[in-house]
């Protein structure tokens, strides 16, 4: 299949590339970085990808901004980064998508465990991460021609962790979260959210 991977320069981006290489064409999209560049913030500029591209068969979207910080010092603005990039930067690559994604094709989108397990800090992050996984479990309803989506959520990655330089014996290696696009991608499932967790302990 030929797969693109949006986010495909970032720390679980990377590992979602590594492990889809061996079977599949992988074309590798980044902000700055990459085959190709997007900026899920504009509609155009994914328009302008999916042009530049041409025919594919998956999407594999492990990027998104939001902001995470304590509650009090949000603004409006921090709510709306994380709505305008990472919730409808991903809705943008499905609307913008369909019309040219093959039969039976798939999207697998990212979300993240706070939207179900919030933290202090994650008041603009958690609802982004819900309602990227409404979207997805709604629009699987509604797909045409034998063509999936599914969301995956990742708990706190052990590379994230030790890159802010905190404790990340409690992350989870990006390899193994990975497991779960790989799963989205060559399964069958349809309107799945996919907690990462599950595959904890499985390398890429
Ligand atoms: N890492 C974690 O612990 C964790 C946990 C739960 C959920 N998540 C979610 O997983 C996703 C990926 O996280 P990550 O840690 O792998 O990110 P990352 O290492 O910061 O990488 C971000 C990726 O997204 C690209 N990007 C940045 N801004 C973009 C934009 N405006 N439009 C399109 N692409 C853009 C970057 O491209 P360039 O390299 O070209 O700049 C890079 O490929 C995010 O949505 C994050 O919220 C992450």
């Amino acid at each position: 299949m030929k797969i693109l991977i949006i986010g495909a320069t970032g720390t679980i981006g990377r590992a979602v590339a590594e492990g889809l290489s061996g079977r599949h064409a992988v074309i590798k999209v980044g902000h700055r970085r990459g085959d190709h560049q997007v900026d899920l913030a504009s509609l155009d500029s994914i328009k302008a990808l999916y042009r530049a591209v041409g025919p594919f068969d998956a999407v594999v979207c492990a990027a998104g901004l939001a902001k995470f910080g304590p509650l009090a010092e949000l603004t409006e603005r921090d709510f709306l980064l994380g709505l305008s990039n990472k919730l409808m930067g991903q809705v943008n690559l499905v609307l913008a998508g369909l019309p040219v994604i093959a039969d039976r094709g798939s999207f697998t989108l990212t979300s993240g465990v706070l939207s179900m397990e919030p933290m202090a800090g994650s008041a603009a992050i958690s609802p982004v991460n819900a309602a990227i996984e409404g979207f997805v479990r709604a629009a699987a309803l509604e797909m045409p021609r034998g063509v999936r989506i599914n969301v995956v959520s990742p708990p706190w990655v052990k590379e994230t962790l030790a890159a802010m330089g905190m404790d990340s014996s409690t992350g989870q290696p990006a390899a193994s979260v990975a497991r779960g696009y790989l799963a989205a991608v060559d399964g069958a499932m349809n309107g799945i959210v996919i907690d990462a967790r599950v595959y904890a302990g499985h390398g890429a």
